[in-house]
């Protein structure tokens, strides 16, 4: 073999052998938290709320436990003007998206917009269509340090090039943007979105329902869960899978089936945008919200997502890998009736005898050391979960 062709032969055997190729935009290298106004307020955006969302992420709290981006989702933009810039509704932004931008930063928290892949949001407000690189320029010229990006009205575009476009001027912009892919897994984001957003929704939209399925797509937190096993292994530092914003404090599940939808989202690595009113919500939302035990799980630097390995009449247990080798345990009840589920050290990756000490991360207490297993009572719609580190 001549030296050119030898070189050629090593060159493809190394492109091969590499893996999918992740984002390197730098951010998110732990998946990202903050507060997006869809969930609870729909269209119903304005300056004062996404101030007062603001100022209330500090008072409540949350900004100690890690919350940072503050989203202001559809509905914000009515137009564009002769030179293609996109128009806020100067009625609810009356001091325009810098400023709001500004007071945003001024708390030390981070700023997010939403727009739409296709020539119009899923509100029908403008998308960026055709006017990408425009669009960037100006999110960055606000100050934005997020983008959602929708999938509506995207006609017959390729998901996969329309987010590179979006992807490509948001890295020309000149500011680090977190690039949020919004196209609900309609076409296997986790097999091509690594290389082009930091991360991608998974499913159709979250309900705030425990349990149901609505024709449009929109999924209560077990069917969303049945959705993330077995994509598990595409989330990493900087490009996570996103099983959709929180619903937690919103009023359709009790405050146990809101702790299990945290629990979860926590094992899953998800990222976790808080999505109730956070000025009003109740003591039993905040703490939920604001267990550091459990975001400590979520915001883990290995950045690991949690797999089922057991799956049994509605009982489920959910393993983590932790960076110190220890591991996250969910035990999920999804039965109608209290139960006691028992883990096994070997089916979370110990050998059988191993002798491992085990924190309870909702009651915030060693539950003492434990050979081979480990046995809790778990409510109906409960997860118990716990931190499981060899002794
Ligand atoms: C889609 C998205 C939601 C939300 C709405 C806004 O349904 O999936 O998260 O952004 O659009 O219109």
């Amino acid at each position: 073999m001549n030296r050119t062709l030898l070189l050629t032969v090593f060159l493809l055997t190394g492109l091969a052998a590499m893996p999918l190729r992740a984002l390197e935009n730098g951010l998110a290298r732990t998946p990202p938290m903050g507060w997006n106004s869809w969930n609870k307020f729909g269209c119903n955006v304005s300056e004062d709320l996404i101030r007062g969302a603001a100022d209330s992420v500090v008072r409540t709290g949350m900004k100690d436990a890690g919350y940072e981006y503050v989203v202001i989702d559809d509905c914000w933009q009515v137009s564009r003007d002769a030179e293609g810039s996109i128009i806020p509704d100067a009625k609810r932004f009356p001091s325009g998206m810098k400023a709001v931008g500004d007071s945003i930063h001024s708390k030390g928290l981070k700023f997010g917009i939403y727009s739409d892949a296709g020539r119009g949001t899923c509100q029908n407000r403008p998308g960026s269509r055709g006017y990408e690189y425009q669009d960037a320029r100006q999110y960055a010229a606000w100050g934005v340090d997020y983008l959602k990006y929708d999938w509506c009205n995207h006609d017959t575009q390729d998901s996969q090039s329309s987010y590179e476009t979006m992807r490509d001027a948001l890295a020309k912009s000149g500011r680090p943007i977190v690039f949020s892919i919004c196209e609900w897994g309609s076409t296997k984001p986790w097999l091509w979105a690594g290389s082009v957003g930091n991360l991608w929704r998974s499913t159709g939209d979250i309900l705030d329902k425990w349990d149901f399925h609505e024709k449009w797509g929109g999924n209560g937190v077990v069917e969303i869960l049945d959705l993330q096993d077995g994509i598990e292994s595409y989330a990493g530092p900087g490009h996570w899978n996103d099983p959709d914003m929180l619903e937690v404090g919103n009023g359709g599940m009790t405050d146990t089936e809101y702790r299990s939808h945290f629990s979860l989202w926590c094992l899953m690595a998800a990222p976790l945008m808080a999505g109730n009113d956070l000025e009003h919500m109740s003591d039993a939302t905040r703490t939920t919200l604001t267990n550091k035990e459990l975001i400590a799980v979520d915001q883990d630097t290995a950045g690991i997502q949690a797999k089922r390995v057991r799956k049994d009449k509605g009982l489920e247990v959910w393993v983590k890998q932790m960076s110190n080798g220890s591991r996250a345990v969910g035990l999920l009840n999804r039965t109608a009736a209290d139960t006691e589920i028992e883990v096994k050290w070997n089916e979370i990756g110990y050998p059988e005898h191993l002798s491992a000490s085990v924190r309870d991360l909702w009651a915030h207490e060693s539950v003492g050391v434990h050979k081979g297993s480990y046995t809790a009572k778990v409510p109906t719609h409960g997860v118990v979960v716990i931190r499981v580190v060899p002794e």
